[in-house]
């Protein structure tokens, strides 16, 4: 797909994605990060969010890896296309149409909140920070988020995901949450290409806290 400048992300244009067949994130398999996660940091089987789960496959593995999971799209036939493969898969998962940024989420507070390749989706700091807060709200005290983001790293390009620097993440969700670890991957390991991202993994702090950026990019806390 070739990226548009600035993307059209309204329940329209996500819609349109799922129904022309037009998604080359949908890889059909379970991220191979999400399982690393989940063991590297001994994250037991609680309740889940997935935030922009598409067609279910990373919300049916957690399910049959013991979580009680919510799935929540902006797009109807992705939710139609998830409620089908969780049908096949047999098992259980609440599948929900919504927008994170605007919609309740019912079901919370969650143990454990995932996202693979939906924050990337939002621009500028403003917005990332909006959406970190919001899972912030939503986790229960030393819930876990693990997001898998686009990256400013690798060569130019003109197509494929969204591209978000290490500054502009921490800038967004250290306010939140103790980063645990912000590392550089690809998106697909396995296969084609070798697009840049990161693994994000994040512990909600107990209370927010307010942090100066100053020009230099130091971080000083400011509670
Ligand atoms: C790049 S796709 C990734 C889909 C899925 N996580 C996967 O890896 O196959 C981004 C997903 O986020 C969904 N999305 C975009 N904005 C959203 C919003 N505001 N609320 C909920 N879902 C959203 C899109 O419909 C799409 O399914």
């Amino acid at each position: 797909m070739k990226e548009e400048k600035k993307r059209s992300r309204d329940r329209a244009s996500w819609d349109k994605r799922y129904t022309e067949g037009e998604l080359p994130w949908d890889s059909g398999k379970p991220d191979v990060h999400l399982s690393e996660v989940i063991e590297a940091y001994r994250i037991n089987p609680g309740k889940a969010l997935e935030i922009g789960c598409g067609t279910g496959t990373n919300s049916i593995w957690l399910a049959e890896h013991g979580f009680a999971v919510t799935g929540m799209d902006i797009s109807p036939t992705a939710i139609e296309m998830a409620k089908a493969k969780v049908v096949a898969a047999g098992v259980n998962c609440r599948l929900l149409v919504g927008d994170f940024m605007v919609d309740q989420v019912p079901g919370a507070p969650f143990d454990f909140v995932y996202d693979r390749g939906c924050l990337h989706v939002f621009e500028g700091r403003e917005e990332l920070s909006r959406f970190a807060s919001r899972i912030a709200d939503l986790l229960a005290p030393e819930g876990m988020w693990h997001s898998l983001i686009g990256s400013t790293d690798g060569p130019p390009r003109d197509i494929g995901p969204p591209r978000h620097s290490a500054t502009n993440i921490v800038a967004a969700v250290e306010p939140h949450f103790e980063i645990l670890e912000l590392r550089s991957t690809t998106f697909d390991r396995e296969g084609h290409g070798q697009v840049r991202a990161w693994v994000l993994v994040a512990r909600r702090r107990g209370r927010s806290l307010k942090f100066d950026f100053p020009a230099q990019g130091f971080l000083r806390g400011v509670n």
